[in-house]
């Protein structure tokens, strides 16, 4: 009896440093590259911690190394093409007029998902906030329906603490794939809500089934069919509403159209 009564309290402090390690495993797992433990004691879980701390530390050097490169990689692509594009340019009447728009598209597209790379990098590189600004959601929001003839904008005025070139980067990517994977009208709504705010695109195409809902969020994932783009926008979009405090998700509408929500932190 002794030593069941004296071993409680060892098997309790245990027990709660196992757990604590637990926790820390899930945050790693759920993309805290920085999780690490605080090794207590000299026994069994103790160089588990430790084990874990530096399988986590290795993790993260190797991510932030891939990080780098793809973001230096892109950002040194950008030179030559330029180069490429100043030459087209000077082709003029000499090249066949179709090879020529071909190339010019190419090119775009190229400029495009390097830029996509490089905001995206950008953005995982510094965590929170730089120059967050009173931003008035709605204005935002008709700047950018303007640009687009097949869509419609409703809603309440709302303002949220943000980046506003950061916002209009989310609202065009959303209102682009509105326009490319779906079918107009496109709807947009702001409304204010009790966790701040909540954008809404949607669009009468045929939306995304439900067992894709998450993926298309995922870097590089497009869709079977998708013939234009870098299946980089959705997940800007992610990391730009988290950014704000808020996220954003793929929702069936009510005609089985396809919406696309994020909220946003308040003011
Ligand atoms: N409004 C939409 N309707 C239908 N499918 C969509 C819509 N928006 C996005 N998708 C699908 O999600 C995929 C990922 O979107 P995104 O990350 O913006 O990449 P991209 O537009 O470059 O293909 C797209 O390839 C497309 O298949
Ligand atoms: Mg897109």
């Amino acid at each position: 009896v002794a030593v069941g009564v004296g071993a409680f309290p060892v098997m309790r402090r245990i027990t709660r440093r196992l757990e604590n390690l637990r926790n820390r495993v899930e945050a790693l797992g759920a993309g805290d590259l920085g999780a690490r433990v605080t090794v207590e004691g000299s026994d069994e879980v103790a160089r588990l911690a430790a084990s874990f701390n530096r399988a986590a530390a290795r993790i993260e050097e190797l991510v932030s190394a891939h990080r780098a490169l793809l973001a230096n990689a892109s950002h040194e692509l950008r030179t030559p093409l330029a180069r490429i594009r100043m030459a087209v340019e000077l082709m003029k009447d000499k090249a066949d007029p179709r090879r020529k728009a071909e190339l010019e598209q190419d090119i775009a597209e190229l400029d495009a998902l390097l830029e996509e790379i490089l905001l995206a990098s950008r953005l995982d590189a510094v965590k929170g906030l730089e120059g967050a600004e009173p931003v008035d959601l709605l204005a935002l929001a008709a700047e950018e329906c303007v640009r687009y003839e097949e869509a419609e904008l409703d809603g309440q005025a709302v303002t949220v603490q943000g980046d506003p070139r950061l916002l209009r980067r989310m609202l065009r990517n959303l209102l682009e794939n509105a326009r490319r994977h779906g079918r107009p009208p496109i709807e947009l709504r702001i409304a204010r809500t009790a966790g701040g705010a909540e954008i809404r695109v949607c669009d009468h195409g045929a939306g995304i089934p439900d067992p894709e809902r998450e993926r298309v969020f995922e870097p590089f994932y497009r869709r079977p069919g998708a013939t234009q783009g870098t299946g980089l926008g959705l997940a800007l979009v992610r990391q730009i509403a988290r950014r704000h405090g808020g996220d954003a998700r793929c929702a069936m509408g009510e005609r089985s159209d396809a919406c696309f929500v994020v909220t946003l932190a308040p003011g």
